[in-house]
């Protein structure tokens, strides 16, 4: 039997750090979330709320309460299998914040200097730039490390991060011993950016996004609120925003229809609109179903990040004991 705390020779280990931000959208669906849930199929998938990190920037009690059991509904309803991957909370694990504290006394501060997202705060002149976000790559470094995974698959503006984490891994090996494996960035390409509704790509902070779990009626001014152009309904159209978003979740023969008719002419970008939101509500169903339950037990959902964290506090705990050892505050 193979357990998700013996490192398995079959299987390689994944680990995904997912910061709790707002609204699942279409684009954290394809870019990340899906693929997460497929990996606990053939991988040993580590997978956890960011929590520790969303404190950078939210300062509400009840905001950050509501993100953390927002992200984890949504991921349970997505089928993330607690009895496969290991679901867990960043802030369960002390060892988190107490390996952060070790690896920060060897990370050159022009190496945090560098980092991307300090350097757009910098560049924006952000009224907070608080300490946080200038060692939040030592913390994401640990968070990895801690794991020793085979694979860390990332978006690409996270890869510097994972850089990072590499480089801090042998920094501490070359000086105390070896103890971190470096960690491979993977970044799958397929889906890397999805359409938003304005044309740009899917994101939060453009306000272009189309939430999947939001209510029937949001989610349908979502999709209405697709930016088109003026071409008269009877001329013929060139492929455009809404079909991209309809080729995600469509089949073939599904698509080929739809630039049949765009290509035709006859059809309004009304008519592709409400395609679009049939389709997106068919492929959401359950998923959506499933969330509506899950909220109704959240003791329920509570509990599975609870056990999620003592499997992976084992793990955690026996890296700790190894920095422990190698740095000498072991005595
Ligand atoms: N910084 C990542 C993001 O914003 C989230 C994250 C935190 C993470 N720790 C991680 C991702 C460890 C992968 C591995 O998306």
């Amino acid at each position: 039997m193979t357990s998700h705390l013996q490192p398995s020779t079959t299987k390689k280990r994944i680990l995904s750090g997912v910061k709790p931000t707002g609204k699942a959208h279409i684009g954290n669906y394809l870019g990340a979330m899906r693929n997460h849930v497929t990996m606990q199929e053939d991988c040993e998938n580590y997978i956890f709320l960011a929590d520790l990190h969303s404190l950078t920037t939210v300062k509400n009690k009840k905001e950050l309460q509501e993100l953390i059991l927002d992200l984890a509904l949504d991921y349970l309803a997505l089928g993330l299998d607690p009895n496969k991957a290991v679901f867990f909370r960043q802030s369960d694990i002390p060892e988190h914040a107490e390996l952060t504290w070790v690896l920060s006394c060897l990370t050159p501060m022009p190496m945090l200097e560098l980092a991307h997202a300090y350097k757009d705060a910098v560049a924006k002149k952000d009224k907070e730039i608080n300490a946080g976000l200038f060692t939040y790559p030592v913390l994401m470094a640990v968070d990895i490390l801690i794991y020793k995974p085979d694979i860390v698959p990332v978006g690409k503006d996270q890869k510097q991060h994972v850089e990072i984490a590499r480089d801090l891994a042998g920094k501490f090996n070359r000086t105390y011993g070896n103890v971190f494996k470096l960690p491979e960035p993977y970044i799958p390409e397929e889906v890397a950016v999805v359409i938003g509704t304005d044309g740009q790509k899917m994101s939060k902070s453009y306000g272009n996004t189309i939430e999947i779990f939001a209510s029937e009626k949001a989610l349908k001014k979502q999709v209405m609120g697709i930016v088109t152009d003026s071409t008269p309904v009877e001329a013929p159209k060139e492929p455009d925003t809404i079909y991209k978003l309809y080729s995600y979740f469509a089949a073939e023969d599904e698509k080929a229809e739809l630039l049949q008719r765009y290509r035709s002419g006859g059809m309004g970008y009304g008519d592709a609109k409400k395609l679009l939101l049939e389709k997106i509500l068919e492929t959401f169903k359950p998923f959506r179903a499933e969330r509506e339950k899950l909220k109704n037990d959240l003791s329920y959902v509570k509990n599975i990040l609870k056990n999620g964290a003592e499997k992976a506090r084992i793990v955690a705990a026996e890296t700790k004991a190894e920095v422990w050892d190698k740095t000498g505050l072991a005595i």
